[in-house]
Protein backbone atom coordinates (compact mmCIF):
# COMPACT_ATOMS: atom_id res chain seq x y z
CA UNK A 1 0.00 0.00 0.00
CA UNK A 2 1.43 3.25 -0.83
CA UNK A 3 -0.36 6.71 0.84
CA UNK A 4 0.01 9.33 -1.48
CA UNK A 5 -0.42 13.62 0.18
CA UNK A 6 -2.58 15.27 -2.55
CA UNK A 7 -1.97 18.92 -2.27
CA UNK A 8 -4.89 19.58 0.65
CA UNK A 9 -4.40 16.08 2.21
CA UNK A 10 -0.51 16.11 2.90
CA UNK A 11 -1.28 17.42 6.38
CA UNK A 12 -3.05 14.23 7.56
CA UNK A 13 -1.84 11.84 4.85
CA UNK A 14 1.83 11.19 6.18
CA UNK A 15 0.20 10.59 9.27
CA UNK A 16 -1.98 7.89 8.31
CA UNK A 17 0.83 6.36 6.06
CA UNK A 18 2.77 5.81 9.45
CA UNK A 19 -0.21 4.56 11.20
CA UNK A 20 -1.08 2.08 8.53
CA UNK A 21 2.98 1.68 7.93
CA UNK A 22 2.81 2.18 3.97
CA UNK A 23 4.98 4.00 2.56
CA UNK A 24 4.33 7.61 1.61
CA UNK A 25 4.88 10.06 -0.73
CA UNK A 26 3.52 13.40 -1.63
CA UNK A 27 1.82 14.56 -5.41
CA UNK A 28 4.08 16.99 -7.12
CA UNK A 29 1.34 19.46 -8.19
CA UNK A 30 1.40 22.58 -9.28
CA UNK A 31 -0.37 25.20 -12.05
CA UNK A 32 0.17 26.13 -15.30
CA UNK A 33 0.41 29.65 -15.94
CA UNK A 34 -3.27 29.56 -17.46
CA UNK A 35 -4.44 27.70 -14.04
CA UNK A 36 -4.49 24.27 -15.44
CA UNK A 37 -3.31 21.61 -12.92
CA UNK A 38 -0.39 19.82 -13.33
CA UNK A 39 0.56 16.48 -11.19
CA UNK A 40 3.39 14.35 -11.11
CA UNK A 41 4.09 10.68 -8.93
CA UNK A 42 7.73 10.52 -7.23
CA UNK A 43 7.12 6.52 -6.31
CA UNK A 44 6.95 3.86 -8.26
CA UNK A 45 3.00 2.85 -8.07
CA UNK A 46 3.22 -0.37 -10.65
CA UNK A 47 0.78 -3.23 -9.06
CA UNK A 48 0.56 -1.31 -5.74
CA UNK A 49 -2.79 -0.25 -4.07
CA UNK A 50 -2.91 3.91 -3.74
CA UNK A 51 -4.73 5.62 -1.16
CA UNK A 52 -4.84 9.22 -1.83
CA UNK A 53 -5.49 11.36 0.79
CA UNK A 54 -7.33 14.86 -0.17
CA UNK A 55 -9.48 16.88 1.69
CA UNK A 56 -11.36 19.33 -0.79
CA UNK A 57 -11.43 23.25 1.35
CA UNK A 58 -10.34 26.78 -0.02
CA UNK A 59 -10.74 26.16 -3.98
CA UNK A 60 -12.55 22.58 -3.71
CA UNK A 61 -12.72 22.65 -7.66
CA UNK A 62 -9.43 22.30 -8.03
CA UNK A 63 -8.69 19.98 -5.13
CA UNK A 64 -11.74 17.97 -7.21
CA UNK A 65 -9.35 18.06 -10.71
CA UNK A 66 -6.24 17.30 -8.61
CA UNK A 67 -7.60 13.84 -7.58
CA UNK A 68 -8.98 13.05 -10.61
CA UNK A 69 -5.88 13.88 -12.50
CA UNK A 70 -4.07 11.78 -9.61
CA UNK A 71 -6.45 8.87 -9.90
CA UNK A 72 -6.27 8.14 -13.64
CA UNK A 73 -2.35 8.77 -14.04
CA UNK A 74 -2.05 5.99 -11.04
CA UNK A 75 -4.03 3.76 -13.10
CA UNK A 76 -2.24 4.75 -16.57
CA UNK A 77 1.26 3.91 -14.15
CA UNK A 78 0.17 0.46 -13.23
CA UNK A 79 -1.53 0.92 -9.77
CA UNK A 80 -3.73 -2.01 -8.93
CA UNK A 81 -6.38 -0.46 -6.99
CA UNK A 82 -7.01 3.61 -6.31
CA UNK A 83 -8.82 4.12 -3.30
CA UNK A 84 -9.31 8.30 -2.20
CA UNK A 85 -9.46 8.84 1.46
CA UNK A 86 -11.66 12.45 1.88
CA UNK A 87 -11.45 13.64 5.64
CA UNK A 88 -13.73 16.46 4.18
CA UNK A 89 -15.61 15.46 0.80
CA UNK A 90 -17.73 18.70 -0.65
CA UNK A 91 -20.71 18.55 -2.93
CA UNK A 92 -23.20 16.75 -0.93
CA UNK A 93 -25.34 19.61 0.52
CA UNK A 94 -27.02 19.94 -3.32
CA UNK A 95 -28.59 16.93 -2.72
CA UNK A 96 -32.06 17.88 -4.35
CA UNK A 97 -33.49 20.58 -6.67
CA UNK A 98 -34.02 23.70 -4.50
CA UNK A 99 -34.85 25.61 -6.99
CA UNK A 100 -36.15 25.22 -10.58
CA UNK A 101 -33.24 24.51 -13.05
CA UNK A 102 -30.36 23.84 -10.42
CA UNK A 103 -28.04 20.79 -11.05
CA UNK A 104 -28.06 18.22 -8.48
CA UNK A 105 -24.15 18.24 -7.47
CA UNK A 106 -23.86 15.40 -5.18
CA UNK A 107 -25.54 12.79 -7.65
CA UNK A 108 -23.09 14.39 -10.44
CA UNK A 109 -20.00 14.63 -8.22
CA UNK A 110 -20.45 11.06 -7.33
CA UNK A 111 -21.08 9.76 -10.70
CA UNK A 112 -17.38 11.12 -11.90
CA UNK A 113 -15.99 9.83 -8.46
CA UNK A 114 -17.28 6.44 -8.86
CA UNK A 115 -15.51 6.78 -12.48
CA UNK A 116 -12.67 7.34 -11.42
CA UNK A 117 -11.67 5.67 -8.58
CA UNK A 118 -12.24 2.07 -7.17
CA UNK A 119 -13.07 2.90 -3.72
CA UNK A 120 -13.61 6.42 -1.83
CA UNK A 121 -13.56 7.03 2.61
CA UNK A 122 -15.07 9.76 3.79
CA UNK A 123 -15.45 11.30 7.22
CA UNK A 124 -19.19 12.47 8.50
CA UNK A 125 -20.11 13.22 5.07
CA UNK A 126 -23.31 15.38 4.86
CA UNK A 127 -26.03 12.62 4.19
CA UNK A 128 -29.19 14.39 4.68
CA UNK A 129 -31.74 13.20 1.71
CA UNK A 130 -29.33 10.41 1.05
CA UNK A 131 -29.13 8.75 3.19
CA UNK A 132 -26.07 6.45 2.45
CA UNK A 133 -22.61 6.52 0.49
CA UNK A 134 -24.39 3.86 -1.62
CA UNK A 135 -27.03 6.31 -2.87
CA UNK A 136 -23.74 8.54 -4.15
CA UNK A 137 -21.58 6.48 -5.00
CA UNK A 138 -21.53 3.38 -7.31
CA UNK A 139 -17.66 2.26 -5.99
CA UNK A 140 -16.97 0.52 -2.38
CA UNK A 141 -17.34 2.86 0.11
CA UNK A 142 -16.72 3.52 3.87
CA UNK A 143 -18.51 6.57 6.13
CA UNK A 144 -16.13 7.16 8.88
CA UNK A 145 -17.49 8.81 11.98
CA UNK A 146 -15.48 11.30 14.30
CA UNK A 147 -18.88 12.04 16.76
CA UNK A 148 -17.11 9.14 19.05
CA UNK A 149 -13.86 11.30 19.40
CA UNK A 150 -16.39 14.45 19.73
CA UNK A 151 -17.85 12.99 22.65
CA UNK A 152 -14.62 11.96 24.09
CA UNK A 153 -13.33 15.45 23.51
CA UNK A 154 -16.24 16.81 25.63
CA UNK A 155 -15.94 14.32 28.29
CA UNK A 156 -12.62 15.34 29.11
CA UNK A 157 -12.82 19.04 28.81
CA UNK A 158 -16.08 20.19 29.52
CA UNK A 159 -17.98 19.46 32.93
CA UNK A 160 -22.39 18.78 32.96
CA UNK A 161 -22.69 19.35 29.19
CA UNK A 162 -26.22 19.78 27.32
CA UNK A 163 -25.69 18.73 23.67
CA UNK A 164 -27.58 21.36 21.08
CA UNK A 165 -28.37 20.42 17.40
CA UNK A 166 -28.23 23.87 15.43
CA UNK A 167 -31.59 22.57 13.42
CA UNK A 168 -33.25 19.39 12.50
CA UNK A 169 -30.66 17.61 10.35
CA UNK A 170 -27.94 17.47 13.06
CA UNK A 171 -30.67 15.74 15.61
CA UNK A 172 -28.64 12.37 14.64
CA UNK A 173 -24.95 13.62 15.18
CA UNK A 174 -26.32 15.56 18.70
CA UNK A 175 -28.31 12.51 19.82
CA UNK A 176 -25.14 10.45 19.03
CA UNK A 177 -22.89 12.30 21.20
CA UNK A 178 -25.72 12.62 24.59
CA UNK A 179 -25.92 9.48 24.10
CA UNK A 180 -22.25 8.39 24.72
CA UNK A 181 -22.08 11.45 27.36
CA UNK A 182 -25.38 10.03 28.86
CA UNK A 183 -26.18 13.44 28.93
CA UNK A 184 -29.40 15.79 27.44
CA UNK A 185 -29.47 16.99 24.32
CA UNK A 186 -32.05 19.21 22.29
CA UNK A 187 -32.81 20.34 18.73
CA UNK A 188 -33.84 23.82 17.04
CA UNK A 189 -35.70 24.36 14.15
CA UNK A 190 -33.68 26.37 11.50
CA UNK A 191 -35.37 28.02 8.21
CA UNK A 192 -33.09 29.29 5.39
CA UNK A 193 -34.17 31.79 3.73
CA UNK A 194 -31.15 31.81 1.44
CA UNK A 195 -27.55 31.16 1.57
CA UNK A 196 -26.42 33.40 3.95
CA UNK A 197 -29.77 34.04 5.83
CA UNK A 198 -31.25 31.85 8.56
CA UNK A 199 -33.67 31.74 11.28
CA UNK A 200 -33.55 29.57 14.28
CA UNK A 201 -36.77 28.79 16.78
CA UNK A 202 -36.34 26.13 19.82
CA UNK A 203 -38.57 23.77 19.25
CA UNK A 204 -39.26 22.46 22.83
CA UNK A 205 -38.14 23.67 26.18
CA UNK A 206 -34.77 22.93 28.00
CA UNK A 207 -34.13 23.95 31.38
CA UNK A 208 -30.10 25.18 30.86
CA UNK A 209 -29.41 25.91 34.26
CA UNK A 210 -25.77 24.96 35.58
CA UNK A 211 -25.28 23.77 32.12
CA UNK A 212 -22.43 24.02 29.95
CA UNK A 213 -24.52 24.19 26.34
CA UNK A 214 -22.29 22.41 23.75
CA UNK A 215 -23.36 22.74 20.21
CA UNK A 216 -22.40 20.04 17.97
CA UNK A 217 -22.78 20.62 14.08
CA UNK A 218 -21.07 18.85 10.97
CA UNK A 219 -20.13 21.72 9.20
CA UNK A 220 -19.29 25.26 9.82
CA UNK A 221 -19.28 27.25 6.45
CA UNK A 222 -20.24 30.75 6.79
CA UNK A 223 -20.86 30.67 10.68
CA UNK A 224 -24.64 32.05 10.16
CA UNK A 225 -26.21 28.62 11.65
CA UNK A 226 -24.33 28.92 14.91
CA UNK A 227 -24.28 32.64 15.42
CA UNK A 228 -28.13 32.34 15.09
CA UNK A 229 -28.28 29.78 17.04
CA UNK A 230 -26.06 31.30 19.75
CA UNK A 231 -28.69 34.49 19.66
CA UNK A 232 -31.47 32.03 20.26
CA UNK A 233 -30.06 30.79 22.93
CA UNK A 234 -29.28 34.08 24.95
CA UNK A 235 -32.88 34.42 25.18
CA UNK A 236 -32.21 31.39 27.32
CA UNK A 237 -29.67 32.79 29.27
CA UNK A 238 -27.17 30.82 27.52
CA UNK A 239 -24.34 33.21 27.52
CA UNK A 240 -20.98 31.16 27.69
CA UNK A 241 -21.15 28.39 24.76
CA UNK A 242 -18.61 26.06 23.28
CA UNK A 243 -19.51 24.61 19.41
CA UNK A 244 -17.85 21.61 18.25
CA UNK A 245 -17.96 20.90 14.20
CA UNK A 246 -16.13 18.41 12.26
CA UNK A 247 -15.64 20.09 9.30
CA UNK A 248 -14.83 24.03 9.92
CA UNK A 249 -15.03 25.32 6.57
CA UNK A 250 -14.91 29.03 8.09
CA UNK A 251 -15.68 30.57 4.88
CA UNK A 252 -16.16 35.10 4.82
CA UNK A 253 -14.29 35.28 8.10
CA UNK A 254 -16.60 33.29 10.01
CA UNK A 255 -14.07 32.17 12.90
CA UNK A 256 -13.73 36.00 13.85
CA UNK A 257 -17.48 36.46 13.63
CA UNK A 258 -17.71 33.64 15.97
CA UNK A 259 -14.67 34.49 18.20
CA UNK A 260 -16.62 38.22 18.34
CA UNK A 261 -19.86 36.57 19.78
CA UNK A 262 -17.30 34.68 22.28
CA UNK A 263 -17.97 31.32 21.00
CA UNK A 264 -15.56 28.60 22.12
CA UNK A 265 -15.03 27.00 18.45
CA UNK A 266 -13.64 23.44 18.47
CA UNK A 267 -13.36 21.19 15.34
CA UNK A 268 -11.52 17.76 14.11
CA UNK A 269 -8.34 18.26 11.79
CA UNK A 270 -10.44 17.34 8.83
CA UNK A 271 -9.42 20.48 7.47
CA UNK A 272 -6.73 22.02 8.81
CA UNK A 273 -7.05 25.03 10.97
CA UNK A 274 -6.31 26.98 14.68
CA UNK A 275 -9.13 25.29 16.33
CA UNK A 276 -8.42 21.55 15.48
CA UNK A 277 -8.26 20.02 18.74
CA UNK A 278 -9.28 16.50 17.48
CA UNK A 279 -7.45 14.05 15.17
CA UNK A 280 -8.96 11.99 13.10
CA UNK A 281 -6.26 10.09 11.21
CA UNK A 282 -6.16 7.17 14.01
CA UNK A 283 -9.57 6.70 13.01
CA UNK A 284 -8.99 7.04 9.33
CA UNK A 285 -5.44 4.23 9.55
CA UNK A 286 -7.65 1.73 11.10
CA UNK A 287 -10.41 1.31 8.89
CA UNK A 288 -7.85 1.03 6.07
CA UNK A 289 -6.17 -1.35 8.72
CA UNK A 290 -9.15 -3.39 9.06
CA UNK A 291 -10.24 -3.13 4.98
CA UNK A 292 -6.73 -4.65 4.25
C1 LIG B 1 -26.47 22.24 7.34
O1 LIG B 1 -27.36 21.50 7.07
C2 LIG B 1 -25.23 21.86 8.07
O2 LIG B 1 -25.45 20.85 9.01
C3 LIG B 1 -24.61 23.08 8.72
O3 LIG B 1 -25.44 23.54 9.75
C4 LIG B 1 -24.43 24.19 7.71
O4 LIG B 1 -23.80 23.69 6.57
C5 LIG B 1 -23.63 25.32 8.30
O5 LIG B 1 -23.52 26.32 7.34
P1 LIG B 1 -23.26 27.82 7.76
O6 LIG B 1 -22.08 27.83 8.70
O7 LIG B 1 -22.95 28.51 6.46
O8 LIG B 1 -24.49 28.37 8.38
Amino acid sequence: MIVIGCSHGKYLAKDIAKQVKASYSELESRKFPDSETYIRFRIDLNKQSVILVQSFYENVNDCLVEVLLAAQGAKRLGAKKVTLVAPYFPYLRQDKQFNKGEAISIGIIGKIISENLDSIYVMDPHLHRERTLNHVFSIHNKKLSAYPLIADYIKKNIKNPIIVGPDYESYKWAETVAKLLGCESVILEKKRLGPRKVVISLNKKVNFKNKNVVIVDDIISTGHTILETSRNLKKFNVDKLTVICVHGIFVENALSKLKKAMINVVSCNTIPGSTNKIDVSEIIAESLINKR
